[in-house]
């Protein structure tokens, strides 16, 4: 079988080439005309007109479109029809677009974008969590709050209480392939797009509402994204409305491609956070009551900024077992741009506040964090302890005691915490710090009818496959992955079967490539597709060599029919000849889930993956500065259907977690333009930043859930595992002085050098 096989991604060798087509390099049909927006300079205020006239002039120009030149829908909100493509009458944030540029050039049509001029009469803008507070600038009339037990009183009788308050950043997603589309003109109106999306289906239907058509008349398709992260779940729409309402006022075909400072200047990011706790506790560091508070910044337009902030609610518990607990969640609403998906979807949020939580405990008590931490988990399933979330969902499936257990030993973590402690009472200058944080993440969209998938699958008579399903691919391997998958239910090799690109008129309907269930969804409806077809088959093969259909067997490339052996391709070929149809659609729901988000209470997820690591780093005491010199993973894929797609996974999430938690660092000026729209002021992790010792492991259990062969989900849950570097570095600053190290996110230099100051000056907890 070619599931759990360590296969290589079905097109790595096309990346390392250059030979993997993007969006960008599909070869464009002449006269293909190239889009730009012209933007705001303002973060709020009324548009009280556009001087497009030297722009129309550009060279180049064919032709500026506003929001009056639109010819049905201006919106590409994904939820709340509250973003227009165009600004109509108000202006919402620094970069916003006012007006698109439709030239004969991608250059000619991004200079001449520069020369419009809007007339803005500005206003105050709401830019900060304090400024949105003080307005009541919010989404949803008030707070939601999710409670289990009464926190209130356990606080108050609690024997150990403390309280503090943090500031979690954002992120950019630096997704390698920026934001493109390419609208092509058909007959009749209808419109092919190729986007870089995650979502081809919202694509489509925004690009309908936008040129006045059904949904039929749209065909959508993307062969792959080079990255997404969450960012091009819904920040993909604007480019495509934009090309497809060009396309259709100019019938030519239209292309658009965010260069890097538009794309971050333009696009939304991850939601920076806020967030207070007040908390009990134990002698022994065990948690009795814990209030949270979060206020996540919104940006402009709803986007996807409620489920977001759902999920980091539903993460406020992470893998502990808390009885009582109250998760207060503010959405504000500011001038900036759209806070959106970015991989962990609002988890990380919620999940690096109980983290802090266990380190400040430990710093209190004078205990080792793994300690606390050890005092709080959840029971595993196997001591057969009945335990629900806050959210009252039963945790049925808890493997993290065990699995920490294992790390710690093959990581050595008490030895390492004794041999660092010694190291740092010799070292002056440099400090040492070692952290192990775990992850459990919920596995499901918390939009329940989301978690659903089809597939379109063809044999044909050559014994060849084609391969179709409603999953995007955008460098996690998830095409592989079920193309290993159908060539284990055919029972042929992988070479056999011909990936495809994810394309609307294929498989209709689909959900976004998002919440790490692109495997699980799309995967479920292969195998339903590939059943159908080989049970035509088996039947078929049956009466003719006289065995009962269960007995015909698809194995290495053969096909087994009582005493004669077939080749899949002849099994095809004799199946074709009998006039029986080697086609099938599949389709598969998520069973089991069903919840109540405004009240907090139910089953969300399907189950739940767990894993953690153990960060070591070191600090120059004098610049703040910093390295992860060790990490060491052990983390839950289930069965995996291919561990090098999966260690690739935990490997990339660790990092780019440690990365949103140390050296990404967003700034905005206090005019609301976003200082930070670049690599050059904008540090993402480079290769040299990836730890020199990196031991990663796959816990070796399967999925108790009925999953795809007993595989789990991974593609965001390692991503929360960069925060025990964030936890090493919070260490080796405690290192320093007496007090608590108050160690904000992101913990650049500048960040771990105030901490040290705090940790100097402080009084011990
Ligand atoms: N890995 C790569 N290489 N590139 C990506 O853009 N996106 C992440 C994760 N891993 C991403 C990635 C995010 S945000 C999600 S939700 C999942 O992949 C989506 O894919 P899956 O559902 O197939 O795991
Ligand atoms: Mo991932 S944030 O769910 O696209």
């Amino acid at each position: 079988m070619s599931v759990s096989k360590s296969l290589p991604h079905d097109a790595a060798r096309l990346h390392v080439t250059g030979a993997a087509r993007y969006v960008d390099d599909i070869p464009t049909p002449a006269g293909t005309l190239h889009l730009a927006f012209g933007t705001s300079n303002v973060a709020r205020g009324t548009l009280t007109g556009l001087d497009l006239a030297a722009v129309r002039s550009a060279a180049g120009v064919v032709t500026v479109l506003t929001a009056s030149d639109l010819p049905f829908e201006n919106d590409v909100s994904p939820s709340n029809h509250d973003e227009p493509l165009l600004a109509e009458h108000t202006v919402h944030y620094v970069g916003q677009p006012l007006f698109v540029v439709v030239a004969t050039s991608h250059n000619a049509a991004r200079a001449a974008a520069r020369l419009g001029h809007a007339r803005i009469d500005a206003e105050t803008p709401i830019l900060t969590i304090d400024q949105a507070l003080a307005a009541n600038s919010r989404f949803e009339d008030g707070p939601r709050i999710y409670a289990k037990g009464n926190v209130q009183a356990a606080l108050a009788t609690g024997t150990n209480r403390l309280s503090g308050r943090f500031e979690v950043g954002g992120q950019e997603h630096f997704y390698l392939e920026g934001q493109t589309a390419l609208a092509l003109p058909g007959e009749n109106g209808d419109m092919l797009i190729h986007s870089s999306t995650q979502h081809p289906t919202e694509i489509q239907h925004k690009v309908a509402e936008a040129i006045g058509l059904p949904m039929h008349a749209v065909r959508v398709e993307t062969r792959r994204m080079g990255g997404g992260f969450g960012g091009k779940e819904s920040q993909g729409n604007a480019l495509a409305v934009a090309c497809a309402v060009a396309a259709r006022a100019t019938g030519q075909p239209c292309k658009m491609r965010y260069d890097r400072d538009d794309d971050m200047i333009i696009t939304g990011k991850r939601h920076d956070f806020r967030i207070e706790y007040d908390v009990a506790f134990e002698a022994d560091g065990r948690l009795t009551a814990v209030d949270f508070t979060h206020y996540a910044r919104c940006g402009w337009a709803m986007d996807l900024s409620l489920p977001v902030a759902d999920r980091a609610m539903l993460h406020a518990d992470n893998a502990y077992h808390l009885t009582d607990v109250r998760i207060t969640s503010h959405r504000l609403k500011t001038n900036t741009q759209s806070a959106t998906a970015f991989r962990g979807f609002g988890g990380p949020q919620g999940i690096v506040g109980i983290e802090r939580v266990m380190d400040h405990i430990a710093s209190h008590l004078g205990l080792d964090p793994l300690a606390v931490r050890r005092k709080n988990f959840y029971a595993d399933s196997n001591a057969g302890i009945a335990q629900t979330t806050p959210y009252q969902q039963p945790v049925t499936d808890c493997i993290i005691n065990a699995l920490v257990e294992r790390l710690g030993h093959s990581a050595a973590y008490e030895t390492r915490r004794a041999a660092i402690a010694q190291w740092n009472a010799q070292s002056k200058v440099l400090k040492r710090g070692i952290a192990l944080t775990p992850v459990k993440f919920g596995i499901s969209f918390t939009l329940t009818h989301l978690n659903q998938a089809g597939a379109l699958v063809h044999v044909y008579q050559d014994g060849s496959i084609h391969l179709n399903h409603g999953g995007t691919e955008m460098g996690q391997g998830l095409f592989q992955k079920i193309a290993q998958i159908a060539a284990s239910e055919f029972g042929v090799p992988p070479g056999q079967i011909k990936i495809t690109a994810t394309d609307t008129a294929k498989v209709p309907n689909t959900s976004a490539t998002a919440a790490s269930s692109g495997t699980d969804l799309n995967g479920m409806a292969v195998v339903s597709a590939c059943q159908t077809i080989r049970k035509r088959m088996a039947t078929h093969l049956g009466e003719v060599y006289n065995c009962a259909a269960c007995d015909v067997q698809f194995k290495d490339g053969q096909v087994q029919a009582g005493a004669t052996q077939l080749s899949f391709a002849e099994a095809a070929q004799l199946t074709y000849q009998a006039r029986i149809s080697l086609s099938a659609t599949g389709f598969y729901k998520t069973p089991d889930i069903k919840w109540n988000r405004i009240k907090g209470v139910g089953q969300p997820f399907f189950y739940f993956a767990y894993g953690a690591a153990v960060a070591e780093v070191v600090i120059d005491t004098l610049t703040g500065e910093n390295r992860i010199l060790r990490a060491d993973i052990l983390h839950d894929a289930g069965q995996s259907l291919n561990p090098a797609l999966d260690i690739g996974q935990i490997e990339g999430g660790y990092v780019q977690g440690a990365g949103w938690l140390t050296t990404e660092e967003l700034v905005w000026d206090d005019k609301g333009a976003l200082r930070t729209h670049a690599p050059a002021t904008y540090k993402i992790p480079a290769c040299s930043d990836r730890p020199d010792v990196f031991n990663v492991a796959l816990w070796d259990q399967p999925n108790p859930a009925q999953t795809v062969y007993r595989s789990k989900a991974v593609g965001e849950p390692p991503f929360m595992l960069g925060i025990s570097a964030w936890s090493a570095l919070a260490d080796a600053v405690a290192a320093c002085g007496p007090a608590y190290a108050d160690l904000q996110t992101p913990a650049t230099a500048e960040a771990v050098l105030t901490a040290i100051h705090h940790t100097q000056r402080g009084a011990p907890e």
